[in-house]
């Protein structure tokens, strides 16, 4: 039997990525990788995919229109048969009409406890609103910036000395354990969607 194919979505660093990709390679994950996608030619992610030998591909999104440019993106994802597409340090509002494209099947990762400090700089705005407990949630993407409903969540103290950096990195180390149990989750199928909420069937 053929295992589900992800399609993996990045603009940066690359770090949840690299964790998905050790968890499909050493089985935790039960599918592969079927593409690797970056909005920015240069992300030291997708040369990360690249030296690992996947299927990789980039579109530059600087100055493209938001309609067209997903609509690309999608046709990539399509073209690849991805099943299950995962936001990885994408930073990127999707259209509706691709979000609609993908239903129960894009998943995102956000370093903060939703609905708490959605957008840009989530560890910058815990640390400024004074927030003892930080952490992070992998979420169905609907329509709304960091707003579909939550898979999964994991918690981080916030320590009176940390900085942005600190406090990023602890949230980082959950972010890599819980998206893909998040993932391999899913791929099960053993979820139903009541309202918001996401159940165990
Ligand atoms: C991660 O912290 C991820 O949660 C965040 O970007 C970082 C990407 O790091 N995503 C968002 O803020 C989405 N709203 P990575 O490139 O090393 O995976």
């Amino acid at each position: 039997m053929s295992r589900p194919r992800l399609g993996i979505l990045l603009s940066g660093r690359g770090s949840n990525f690299e964790a998905i990709t050790r968890n499909v390679l050493n089985g935790t994950i039960k599918a592969e990788i079927a593409l690797v996608f970056s909005n920015r030619p240069d992300a030291r992610g997708i040369d990360r995919a690249r030296q690992l030998g996947l299927t990789c591909a980039t579109i530059a999104s600087a100055g493209a229109d938001r309609v067209e440019f997903d609509r690309k993106v999608a046709a990539l994802l399509t073209d690849h048969h991805v099943d299950l597409v995962c936001l990885a340090g994408y930073m990127r509002i999707l259209t509706g009409e691709f979000v609609r494209q993908f239903p129960q099947r894009l998943l995102n990762i956000h370093p903060s406890l939703l609905p708490a400090f959605p957008g840009l700089d989530a560890q910058y705005q815990a640390l400024q609103h004074g927030v003892k407990v930080s952490g992070c949630t992998v979420h169905f993407v609907d329509e709304n910036m960091d707003a579909g409903p939550i898979l999964l969540q994991a918690t981080v103290p916030v320590l009176d000395d940390d900085t942005v950096q600190s406090l990023s990195s602890r949230i980082l180390e959950q972010e890599h354990r819980v998206y893909s149990e998040a993932i391999q989750w899913v791929l099960e199928g053993n979820f139903r969607i009541e309202g918001r909420r996401v159940l165990r069937t």
